[in-house]
């Protein structure tokens, strides 16, 4: 289908102040944002996932979560709020993936930013299958665009349990970013709990090293709420209260790790709410 304003050339003549000139045609512009949402690998699922059709209700670190994602997208790339990335952190289906998406596709929108996505085990995955001790070449063909994206969104961290050579690749695409002062957006089911005895804190589940790096380079932000997978189609702000006052048990972190029973807890002291149910 052609462009009647430029005839599929990308350039269209302009006048303004009685001077002519040529500019870039409005449809090279909006297939520049289209090739640039393409190139961010944004699963199917959450291609349409925006903050404004993300559902609140009544819970306090939940909206702390959306305000803070908003602050990200209307500051970036400067401002106090972006000099930092973020860090979602709580049990499944309360909207981190949703949540880091949208910041994603709407600086990419309105900021024509490299944006880039990848679920880590994913991209451990990938750039397993290309891993060549000798030649690290197709190693770096994936590398290079997620150390170099001007945003990058890591989804599931601590899903692979660390071991020497995950460990090490993290630490090189965090490290690189985190010198390059490149924003990136976690999200992990691991609760940042600051007791090392844990097996399922974060730190244990990503490395010492990879857990520092993420206090210095983001805000963490850990929330829970009711599960949206078990939510009725279309909930509204009132179906997902109902669903998250029902299900105590959900709000314990994370649901599918075994935490000690006291940082349980204290979780829910802070919630204010009575730890009858601990669920798991
Ligand atoms: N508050 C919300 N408003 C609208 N849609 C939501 C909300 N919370 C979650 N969703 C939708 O529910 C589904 C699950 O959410 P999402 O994948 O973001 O959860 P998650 O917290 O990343 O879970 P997990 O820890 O399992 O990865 C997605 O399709 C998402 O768009
Ligand atoms: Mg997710
Ligand atoms: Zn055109």
């Amino acid at each position: 289908m052609g462009c009647d304003l430029c005839n599929d050339t990308g350039w269209k003549a302009s006048t303004s102040d009685g001077v002519r000139r040529v500019v870039r045609c409005d449809c090279w512009r909006e297939g520049a944002t289209a090739r640039l949402i393409e190139d961010a690998r944004i699963p199917p699922r959450y291609r349409a996932c925006d903050l404004d059709q993300f559902v609140t209700y009544p819970n306090e670190k939940l909206l702390a979560a959306v305000r803070r994602a908003k602050a990200f997208s209307e500051h970036y790339p400067a401002g106090d709020h972006a000099q930092k990335g973020l860090c979602l952190i709580g049990p499944p289906g309360i909207g981190k993936t949703h949540l880091a998406v949208a910041v994603l596709r709407r600086v990419i929108l309105t900021r024509g930013a490299h944006g880039l996505f990848y679920d880590t085990r994913d991209l451990l995955r990938v750039i397993r299958s290309t891993y060549n001790p000798l030649v690290r070449t197709a190693e770096m063909d994936i590398l290079r665009p997620v150390m170099d994206a001007d945003l990058l969104v890591l989804d599931d961290m601590g899903s692979e349990k660390t071991s020497e050579w995950v460990e090490e690749t993290m630490n090189l695409i965090v490290n690189t970013r985190y010198n390059e002062r490149r924003h990136t957006i976690f999200t992990s089911n691991y609760d940042d709990t600051p007791d090392d005895e844990d097996p399922d804190c974060l730190k244990a589940r990503i490395g010492f090293r990879i857990h520092s790096r993420l206090h210095e380079m983001c805000d963490f932000l850990e929330f829970d709420g009711a599960d949206f997978r078990h939510a009725p189609p279309n909930p509204t702000g009132d179906d997902l209260l109902t669903l998250w006052k029902a299900k105590p048990g959900r709000r314990t972190l994370p649901a599918r790790a075994k935490g000690p029973i006291r940082a349980q807890m204290k979780q829910g002291k802070e919630l204010g709410w009575s730890g009858g149910k601990l669920g798991t």
